[in-house]
């Protein structure tokens, strides 16, 4: 408990890589699907398993007074006021079609009532992307980092020129939802980008590479260590509106003057 932010992060970084380098190994022995949950196309393969087990026995062993809330049903009480919300693949269909954009999402957290949606705030994040190598980082008030490296958000403000990160959530009515906000903002920016993993869309518009990001439907272990790499980066993460009340399912995080922008066109306020 008396660990430091950034020691949190740095023992995040290591389970990450771990966990990483196994997923590549599952990887190249070949994939299928073990199951599907919310809908046909919302899938779970064996690496999701068996990297969520590796990273909560990692987490387990260094910290056994912390909780662990995991993608694939992990629900472990704490006792320390320190919670590890992970993603062991975010981007599981990309993993399963050999695309290389998905991630392992590993965040520590702590109770927050004013925090996005779940009422849980970062405090330390490691985001590992093994087919690109990329290693994301941040501790609250640290700043975040690729690879090491200092990174921060986009400086172009203008809309028009924008190029903006979405997804889309697994369900038939998630899909449609959807639909309703593209048609909205697809004809107002630059273009639009659906990579296919939300922890990775994250770290991407931290490091500038996307201007804005925006989903509906987000679970906690998509964004937990994401969107503490994005505000440690220097963006804002805002919902409906500005008091983001718990439970709220729709995210827009970038710059806080173009996600103000990005969320009156989303929205059809304007
Ligand atoms: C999904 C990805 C995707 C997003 C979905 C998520 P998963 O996570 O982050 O980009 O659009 O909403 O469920 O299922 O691949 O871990």
């Amino acid at each position: 408990t008396h660990t430091s932010p950034q020691q949190l992060a740095a023992l995040a970084q290591t389970i990450a890589r771990t966990a990483g380098a196994r997923i590549l190994e599952l990887r190249a022995a070949g994939v299928t699907v073990a199951a599907t949950k919310s809908s046909i196309v919302d899938m779970v393969t064996e690496a999701d398993r068996a990297c969520e087990q590796l990273i909560v026995e990692a987490l387990r062993e260094a910290r056994p007074d912390d909780g662990i809330l995991g993608e694939e049903g992990t629900g472990i009480e704490g006792t320390s006021g320190i919670t590890w919300v992970l993603d062991p693949i975010d981007g599981t269909t990309n993993y399963l079609y050999d695309l290389p954009a998905y991630a392992v999402s590993i965040a520590a957290t702590v109770e927050d009532p004013t925090a996005f949606a779940d009422g849980r705030r970062g405090i330390a994040a490691a985001v590992y992307s093994p087919r690109s190598d990329e290693m994301f980082d941040a501790w609250q008030g640290g700043g975040a980092r690729r690879n090491g490296e200092p990174i921060r958000i986009s400086g172009n403000l203008d809309l028009a020129t924008s190029l903006i990160g979405t997804g889309f959530g697994y369900t038939v009515e998630r899909k449609l939802e959807q639909l309703e906000l593209l048609q909205r903002v697809l004809p107002r920016v630059r273009d639009i980008r659906r990579i296919g993993s939300a922890a990775y869309d994250l770290c991407m518009t931290a490091a500038g590479r996307l201007d804005a990001f925006y989903e509906k439907g987000l679970q906690p272990w998509d964004y937990a260590g994401a969107a503490l790499i994005a505000v440690e980066a220097g963006a804002e993460i805002v919902g409906l509106d500005e008091a983001t009340p718990p439970g709220e399912p729709l995210m827009f995080v970038g710059h806080p003057e173009i996600v103000r922008t990005l969320r009156d066109v989303v929205l059809g306020r304007e």
